[in-house]
C-alpha cells in the first residue's frame, strides 16, 4: 500500500552517510506513552506520558477503552507495567510524525490479573502502519516487541485488533515511537545471503523489522540507560556452539567512531569495546583453523532475517594483522574482511556489516566467523563484538472495519510547540501546492486514455510537428494506431528470439512494420492491467514530444486488451552495455562525451521544451539508447510525470526510480523537480567515466554506490584514479576535470545546488572542446568561463533560451526523417 512512497523514503541514505553524528542524538519524534495510567513516570531518564482521560489529557478520545492497574505490582516489574489500556474492539493510538523516516516501535505487555481480566488470556494482533507485525499474540510474561519501520505519512497508527468472539481482548501497557537517525538502516551495501552466493539486497530501509536478537557478543547485558537509543543488548554466551572456542576480549578505550563506519546511535560503545575472538590458547596442538560459531534461534517457517553484524578491531596491536571469513547459514557471507582497509586505516574503528538470509524453516540463524586464508600463519584469528537478527514482517495488512475504530490521537502538546509549528507550516505548504497544481494541470493526467483521438489522416510535416508541440493547448493527439495484426506479423508472433529487452510492463521485442521500418515493439503482459497507468502516460507524453534525442513512439495498438507500443528501432541498444558488462568495443571519450551531450540535450528538451517540465524520473546508463551512429536517445517515459508535484497523494502514488541514481532530496522533501533528473544524470556521467555499475553490491561498502564512491575520489582531485582504464592516456585533463566538476554538481545534496540540464550540456560541450584541442588548454586564448554559474548561454548551444533552443533544435534535428514518415501513419483513423 504505502510501499511506492516507501520506496521514497529510502534515498535519504546518502544524507545520512555523511553525517555520523557526534553529539548525543535527539529524535525529531519521541513519543511515550504510559497507557492506562493517569501518572507521568520517568524510565531511564525518560519520561511517559499517561495517556489517562483527564482534563488537559494528551488523548483525545473518541470510543470506549478501559484502564487498569495491576493490584499486585510485583518489584520487579518495571513502572511502566503497573497499568494498561484495554481494548474490547479494535482501536489505535494516532501519532503525528514530525520527520518521515525509519522510527523504532516499542509495545510494552505485562499480563498481569484484575478482578476482571486476565490479560494473559487476551489474544490479539497489532497492526503498525497499516502492515500486520503481531498476529494473534498473546503475552505470557511481562515482555516488549520492538519493530524498526518506516513511518512514510504523517499520521502514523498503532491499531489493536482483539482476536476471536465478542469477549475477545487487546491491551498495551506502553508505547515508544521515536526517530532514528536518518543512517540507521541504509539500503546501501546489504548482502543477501543464500545458495546463489552474495546477491544486493534492497529497499531494506522500506521493510518492517521485528527484533528478535540484539547481543553484545563478549560483553555484559547492557540496559537502555546505557544505550543511545534505549535498547537491551544481551550477552552471547548461550548462544555459542563450543563455548571452547571462543574467548573473551575487551579494552578499556573508547571505541574511535569514523565516518563510513558505524555511529554511536548504531551500537554504543560499550558493544564495540568487548568481543568474541578465536580462542587459540591450543595452538600448540596446531588447531589454528577453526570457527567460532553462534546459533541464534528464530521463528519458525519460511521467513527472512536481516542480520547485521558489529565489529571493531579491539585485538590487533597494529594494522593488517587481522582478516577473518564471516559465515551466516553456513553460506559464505563475507570474505577475507579487514577492518584496516574498511575502517580507513585506524584501529579500534566501529564498524557493521548488514546481511539479509533466508532461514529455511532451519529455525535458527547460524553466524560463524574463521580465519581468512590472507592472514599470516601465526595471527590467525577472527572476532565479532554486536549481533542484531531482525524478522523482515510479511507485508500483510489488518483490516478492521474503519467504523468500529476508536482512535487515540496523540495531540502535539506532547511534543510541544515545535511540533504545532511544523504542522502548521505543513498544512500551509499543502494549501499552497494544491492551489498550484489547481492552476496548472497537468496534461499527462487530466489527458487520461480513452480520450485519444487521431487526426484522421492529416499529414504532418516536420514544420507542423514543431507547432503542434509548441502549442498543447490546442493540438489533438497523432493518429498512431497500429493494428494488431500487423504487428503480429512484424515480430514473427512475438518470437522469443526477437526479445530485446524486457522490464516490469513486458516484453520488449525486435519488429518490422509492412513499410519495414525497423521498430521496437513493447508488448505489455496480456491481461493485466498492472501497467496501464505507464501505457496511458507514455502514449500522452510521447505523441505530444518529438525530439532527436528523444525515443520516438511510432505507435500504439489497444486491440483484443492489449497494450502495445512501439518505438523507432534503435540499433545499438542502450548505453550501458557499451560501458560494461558486455563485449562490445569500448566507446571513446569523444564519443562517450557526444552521447552524454545528445541524452543531455534530450533531457534538456524534456525539462524546459513545449510540452514544459516534464521530469523523466528515471534517467540511468539503460534508458539512454544508441542509434546506428551511436546518437543517444533518451528512452522510456513510462515513469514520467508532468510538472512539479509535491502533495503526499500524488508522491505516493507515482514515485519511481532505479537504485543507485536516485536523488536523495527527493526523500527530504518529497519534492519532485527537473534537479532529481539532473542527480540521475550525475551519476551516468561518473557511470560513463569509471565503466561500472551506479549499484554494484559485491564491491566493499565504500565502492558500492558509484556516486558516493566516485565523489570521494573527485573531492581529493584524483578522480584519474578510478575511470575506465580503456581511457587512461586517452583522456585530456582537462576535459576530464570539466567533466568531473559538472558531476559533481550535478550530484549537489540539494537541488538548489544543482545545474539546469541547460547548464549540464553546456558544460559538456565545452569538455568536448577542450578534448579537441591541445594539452594543455585551460589556459590559452580561449577564457575559461565559470561555466556552472553562467546566467547568459551562448546561443549556438541553444541552452537556457527556453523554447527557441528547442524549436531550433527539433528543426535541425529532424533532417534523419524517418521517424515522422511513421507519423504520417497508417490506416489513420
Ligand atoms: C505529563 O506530561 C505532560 C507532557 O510533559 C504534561 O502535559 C502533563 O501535564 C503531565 N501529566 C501529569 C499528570 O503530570
Ligand atoms: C489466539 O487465538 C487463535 C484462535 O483464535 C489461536 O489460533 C492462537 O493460537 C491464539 N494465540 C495464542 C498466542 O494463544
Ligand atoms: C551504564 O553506565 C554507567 C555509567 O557509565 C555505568 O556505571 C554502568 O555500569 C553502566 N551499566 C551497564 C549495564 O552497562
Ligand atoms: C584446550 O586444551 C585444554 C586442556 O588441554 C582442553 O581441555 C580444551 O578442550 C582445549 N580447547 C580446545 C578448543 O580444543
Ligand atoms: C575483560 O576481560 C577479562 C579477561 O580477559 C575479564 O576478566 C574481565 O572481566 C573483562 N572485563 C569486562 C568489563 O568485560
Ligand atoms: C567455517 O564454517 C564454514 C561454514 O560452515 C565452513 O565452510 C568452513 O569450512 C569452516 N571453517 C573451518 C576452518 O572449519
Amino acid at each position: 500500500m504505502g510501499s511506492r512512497i516507501m520506496q521514497l523514503l529510502s534515498l535519504c541514505l546518502y544524507v545520512s552517510l555523511h553525517s555520523v553524528v557526534t553529539s548525543s542524538f535527539t529524535p525529531p519524534d519521541n513519543y511515550l506513552v504510559n497507557c492506562g495510567s493517569n501518572t507521568n513516570v520517568s524510565v531511564d531518564n525518560r519520561v511517559f506520558v499517561a495517556d489517562g482521560i483527564q482534563p488537559g489529557s494528551v488523548f483525545l478520545s473518541s470510543g470506549e477503552s478501559v484502564s487498569v492497574t495491576n493490584p499486585n505490582p510485583s518489584s520487579i516489574a518495571a513502572p511502566l507495567y503497573g497499568t494498561a489500556r484495554i481494548f474490547k474492539t479494535a482501536s489505535a493510538y494516532t501519532f503525528k510524525i514530525n520527520k518521515l523516516g525509519t522510527h523504532l516501535v516499542r509495545l510494552h505487555f505485562s499480563p498481569f490479573v484484575t478482578e476482571d481480566y486476565n490479560l494473559g488470556n487476551a489474544n490479539f494482533s497489532v497492526s503498525a502502519n497499516g502492515l500486520l507485525v503481531l498476529s494473534h499474540f498473546s503475552a505470557k510474561k511481562p515482555v516488549f516487541k520492538e519493530f524498526v519501520l518506516m513511518a512514510d505519512k504523517v499520521n502514523f497508527e498503532v491499531l489493536f485488533v482483539p482476536n476471536g468472539e465478542e469477549d475477545g481482548l487487546a491491551f498495551v501497557c506502553a508505547i515508544e515511537v521515536f526517530s532514528t537517525p536518518d543512517d540507521f538502516i541504509l539500503d546501501n551495501g546489504v548482502k543477501l545471503i543464500g545458495p546463489n552466493g552474495v546477491q544486493e539486497f534492497k529497499d531494506l530501509r522500506l521493510q518492517t523489522l521485528e527484533t528478535i536478537h540484539r547481543i553484545n557478543v563478549g560483553g555484559p547485558k547492557l540496559t537502555p540507560f546505557n544505550d543511545t537509543l534505549w535498547r537491551t543488548w544481551v550477552p552471547d554466551e548461550e548462544f555459542l556452539v563450543s563455548k571452547l572456542t571462543a574467548k573473551l576480549a575487551n579494552t578499556t578505550h573508547p571505541p574511535n567512531y569514523q565516518k563510513g563506519g558505524a555511529s554511536r546511535e548504531i551500537a554504543p560503545d560499550n558493544v564495540y569495546m568487548t568481543a568474541q575472538q578465536m580462542n587459540r590458547d591450543n595452538t600448540s596442538s596446531g588447531f589454528s583453523y577453526f570457527n567460532v560459531t553462534w546459533d541464534f534461534p528464530v521463528g519458525a517457517g519460511s521467513v527472512r532475517h536481516f542480520v547485521r553484524l558489529h565489529f571493531c578491531d579491539i585485538v590487533s596491536i597494529a594494522l593488517n594483522q587481522l582478516y577473518f571469513d564471516v559465515y551466516i547459514n553456513e553460506f559464505v557471507a563475507y570474505k577475507d574482511v579487514d577492518l584496516s582497509s574498511l575502517t580507513f586505516h585506524s584501529l579500534a574503528s566501529p564498524y557493521y556489516i548488514d546481511f539479509v538470509v533466508d532461514s529455511e524453516n532451519s529455525r535458527i540463524v547460524r553466524v560463524s566467523i574463521g580465519p581468512s586464508d590472507l592472514s599470516n600463519i601465526l595471527r590467525k584469528n577472527a572476532i565479532l563484538n554486536g549481533v542484531e537478527i531482525m524478522r523482515i514482517v510479511n507485508f500483510v495488512g489488518i483490516r478492521a472495519e474503519s467504523k468500529k475504530i476508536n482512535k487515540w490521537i496523540l495531540v502535539g502538546s506532547i511534543v510541544g510547540g515545535v511540533a504545532v509549528v511544523c504542522l502548521a507550516i505543513l498544512a500551509v505548504l499543502v494549501v499552497l501546492r494544491s492551489k498550484r497544481r489547481k492552476a496548472k494541470p497537468r496534461p499527462a493526467e487530466s489527458m487520461g486514455w480513452t480520450p485519444l483521438r487521431g487526426f484522421g489522416g492529416s499529414s504532418l510535416s516536420k514544420q507542423s510537428i514543431v507547432t503542434t508541440s509548441t502549442s498543447p493547448g490546442q493540438n489533438g493527439y497523432l493518429a498512431l494506431k497500429i493494428p494488431f495484426a500487423e504487428l503480429e506479423s512484424g515480430t514473427n508472433n512475438f518470437d522469443k528470439n526477437l526479445v530485446i529487452g524486457s522490464g516490469g510492463f513486458g516484453m520488449v521485442y525486435k519488429g518490422v512494420l509492412k513499410d519495414s521500418t525497423r521498430v521496437a515493439v513493447k508488448r505489455g503482459v496480456r491481461g493485466s492491467r498492472q501497467g496501464l497507468p505507464e501505457f496511458q502516460t507514455e502514449i500522452t507524453i510521447l505523441s505530444k514530444i518529438r525530439h532527436r534525442h528523444l525515443v520516438s513512439l511510432v505507435g500504439y495498438c489497444e486491440e483484443q486488451s492489449e497494450m502495445i507500443l512501439v518505438y523507432e528501432y534503435m540499433e545499438k541498444g542502450a548505453l550501458k552495455n557499451h560501458l560494461y558488462g558486455s563485449n562490445l568495443p569500448p566507446l571513446s571519450w569523444k564519443q562517450r562525451l557526444e552521447i552524454c551531450i545528445g541524452a543531455a540535450r534530450g533531457l534538456h528538451y524534456l525539462h524546459t521544451g513545449s510540452a514544459q517540465g516534464i521530469i523523466h524520473r528515471d534517467i540511468k546508463s539503460t534508458n539512454i539508447l544508441l542509434d546506428e551512429n551511436y546518437v543517444a536517445k533518451v528512452a522510456d517515459f513510462g515513469l514520467s510525470r508532468s510538472g512539479p508535484c509535491l502533495d503526499e497523494t500524488h508522491v505516493s502514488t507515482g514515485v519511481k526510480g532505479s537504485f543507485g541514481y536516485l536523488d536523495p532530496e527527493y526523500f527530504r522533501r518529497q519534492q519532485l523537480t527537473d534537479k532529481s533528473d539532473v542527480y540521475s544524470f550525475g551519476v551516468v556521467l561518473f557511470e560513463v567515466l569509471c565503466a561500472r555499475p551506479a549499484v554494484d553490491p559485491l564491491l566493499d561498502r565504500e565502492q558500492v554506490n558509484l556516486a558516493e564512491w566516485a565523489m570521494e575520489w573527485q573531492k581529493k582531485g584524483l578522480l584519474a584514479q578510478i575511470i575506465d582504464p580503456n581511457l587512461v592516456g586517452n583522456i585530456n585533463s582537462n576535459s576530464l576535470k570539466k567533466l568531473g566538476e559538472t558531476a559533481e554538481k550535478c550530484l549537489a545534496e540539494y537541488g538548489v545546488d544543482r545545474p539546469t540540464m541547460g547548464d549540464v550540456l553546456w558544460n559538456l560541450e565545452y569538455a568536448l572542446q577542450l578534448q579537441d584541442s591541445k594539452e594543455p588548454s585551460q589556459d590559452t586564448n580561449h577564457t575559461t568561463p565559470e561555466v556552472l554559474e553562467h546566467e547568459a548561454v551562448p546561443t549556438v548551444y541553444s541552452c537556457s533560451s527556453r523554447t527557441d533552443g528547442d524549436i531550433q533544435d527539433a528543426t535541425t534535428d529532424v533532417t534523419s526523417g524517418e521517424i515522422f514518415s511513421q507519423l504520417v501513419n497508417k490506416e489513420g483513423r
